[in-house]
C-alpha cells in the first residue's frame, strides 16, 4: 500500500470480526520493526504473540477492555531495558523506552499495511499479565497490541480526526507557529500533496 494511504488508513479498532488473524502477518509486521532503528543498533524489543483465544480472553479482563477479548490475534510488545542500560546507563532506559515507541508504531503501520486492524492498549495492570504469561520480572511490558479484522468501518470517516498541523509545529525558535518571513520565496513551490498542509507565514 502506499505509505500516506498506510498513514491516513490506521485508526484505533476496538470492534473485531472472527476472521482469523494469520500468524504469518503477525510475524511480519515484527519482521517490519526488526528493520527499524535501533540505539548501538541493539534491539531491546521482544515480542510475545498470542493466538489461543482463550489467552485472549483473560488479557481483555486483565486490562479490563471488553473488547479486546473479540481480537484474533495479539502481540504484546517487550522490552529489556537492561540491554541498553548496560552500555549507556540512565540514558539507556531512555533509549529502549523510545524505541519501543518507535517499533509499536512501526508494527501498527505494517499491520495496517497487511490489512488488519489493532490498537495500541496501554492501560492493564501488567504484574497479572507477567504471570499469566510467564513473563520475567526485569521485561517491561510495553504495550498490548490485539489484532484482527474490523466487524465495522469506522464511524465519522470524513471528519478530522485530529488536531491542525499549526498546533504542532514551532519555526526557528520555541514558539514561533508562524514560518519566518525570510523563507516566503518558498510559498511560491507547490506544496506537499496528501494531507492538506496550511501553515501561516509572517
Ligand atoms: C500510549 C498509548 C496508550 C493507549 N492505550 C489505550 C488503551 O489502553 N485502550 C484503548 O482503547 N486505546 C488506547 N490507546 C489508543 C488511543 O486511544 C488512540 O490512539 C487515540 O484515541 C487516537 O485514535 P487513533 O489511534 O484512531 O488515531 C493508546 C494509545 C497510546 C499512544
Amino acid at each position: 500500500m502506499e505509505f500516506d494511504k498506510v498513514i491516513a488508513k490506521r485508526h484505533s479498532t476496538r470492534g473485531f470480526s472472527n476472521k482469523k488473524a494469520s500468524w504469518k502477518d503477525m510475524v511480519n509486521a515484527v519482521e517490519a520493526v526488526r528493520q527499524g532503528p535501533w540505539a548501538d543498533n541493539t534491539c531491546s524489543c521482544k515480542f510475545l504473540i498470542v493466538e489461543e483465544p482463550k489467552t485472549i480472553a483473560q488479557l481483555a479482563t486483565l486490562a479490563d477492555q471488553s473488547w479486546i477479548a473479540d481480537a484474533t490475534g495479539m502481540i504484546i510488545v517487550c522490552n529489556k531495558e537492561s540491554s541498553l542500560e548496560k552500555m549507556h546507563g540512565e540514558r539507556g532506559r531512555i533509549y529502549a523506552r523510545q524505541q519501543a515507541g518507535a517499533a509499536i508504531n512501526t508494527l501498527l503501520l505494517k499491520l495496517t499495511d497487511l490489512g488488519l486492524q489493532s490498537c495500541w492498549v496501554g492501560s492493564y495492570e501488567d504484574t497479572h499479565i507477567r504471570e499469566l504469561l510467564d513473563i520475567p520480572g526485569d521485561i517491561t511490558i510495553e504495550a498490548l497490541i490485539p489484532v484482527g479484522y474490523a466487524s465495522s468501518s469506522p464511524k465519522n470517516k470524513d471528519k478530522p480526526r485530529k488536531k491542525p498541523l499549526e498546533t504542532m509545529l514551532n519555526w526557528e525558535k520555541w514558539g514561533e507557529s508562524a514560518r519566518p518571513a525570510l523563507w516566503r520565496e518558498d510559498k511560491r513551490r507547490p506544496q506537499p500533496e496528501g494531507f492538506g498542509y496550511k501553515v501561516g507565514i509572517k
